[in-house]
């Protein structure tokens, strides 16, 4: 596999490979990777002739208060992984090779979107994850990116991106991997001691309970949502950012689960903001 620190690197090797007509797929990544960041890698594999990782904390998707400097670092076990899994070139660029001291340009989407669920109590996230994700594709310029369906925000906001800024670029959605327990895989999961690993699993215990209220056909939306926060409400050392069910490509709240909804929550188990969600695909 081949480790490319600088975007000059990354350009050419991209462009022999177009060159031999061979097709290239991205897997943006923040490194610390599991079995989610694999499942990724596997489907580019599986889709594209060769697959690149990018590997990079980036630090314009962070608010003040977040934890950019602790956020989980280790290159060497995300390189055996990526190239277990047969992941061609990983992009792990320093700081100053993706953003110039003085850089003011950024990507953003001017509606209600990002304001919804994540970004109510992370107002520039989405404006650093667009920003990155769009300095990465005109760096790669893949035919295929790969997003896990966990970030279920930003898997829209990027669709929405691309088909505004009209990238050619297919975007891959991919299901949520969960730990046998069904936690889902996240790195920031490391940072849980024994006893909120334990109570994280009120998250995943809400998605089954939210999902089985609909599988019996509960379309109350407000429902859904309220059995499911009592149920994560229940557990000491959690504290509910949001639960909500909203439309699955605008991210506006609706009330009635009909056509495709996203029910989506983030819960601090002591310290640790983690997501979870799942999506309804329901006929009129
Ligand atoms: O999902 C992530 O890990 C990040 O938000 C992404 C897409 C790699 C952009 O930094």
């Amino acid at each position: 596999m081949i480790i490319a620190k600088t975007i000059e690197e990354v350009r050419a090797q991209v462009r022999a490979w177009k060159q031999e007509g061979l097709t290239v797929g991205l897997v943006p990544t923040m490194g610390y990777l599991h079995e989610g960041h694999a499942s990724l890698v596997d489907k580019a594999v599986s889709q594209c002739d060769r697959v690149v990782a990018s590997d990079f904390v980036n630090p314009t998707q962070f608010g003040p208060n977040e934890d950019l400097e602790a956020y989980p670092r280790d290159f060497d076990r995300d390189c055996a992984l990526l190239e277990e899994h047969g992941c061609h070139m990983v992009f792990y660029p320093e700081v100053s090779e993706m953003y110039a001291p003085d850089a003011a340009t950024y990507v953003e989407i001017l509606s209600d979107m990002p304001k919804q669920l994540c970004g109510q109590t992370r107002p520039i996230h989405f404006r650093g994850v667009c920003t990155v994700v769009s300095k990465l594709f005109n760096i790669v310029t893949p035919d295929k990116a790969f997003f896990g369906q966990k970030d279920a925000q930003q898997l829209a906001i990027i669709r929405r991106m691309v088909r505004d800024l009209s990238y050619g670029i297919e975007i891959v959605g991919c299901p949520i991997v969960r730990e046998p327990d069904g936690l889902a895989k996240s790195s920031r999961n490391t940072y849980l001691n024994p006893q909120e690993r334990q109570a994280a699993l009120v998250l995943s215990q809400a998605v089954r309970l939210g999902q089985t209220m609909v599988e019996e056909g509960e379309t109350d939306a407000r429902r859904v949502v309220e059995a499911m926060t009592a149920h994560i409400q229940a557990e000491p050392l959690a504290r509910i950012d949001y639960v909500s069910a909203v439309d699955g490509v605008t991210m506006l709240p609706v009330e009635t689960i009909q056509g495709s909804v996203l029910v989506a929550m983030a819960v601090y188990i002591g310290k640790t903001r983690l997501i979870d969600n799942f999506i309804v695909e329901k006929g009129e």
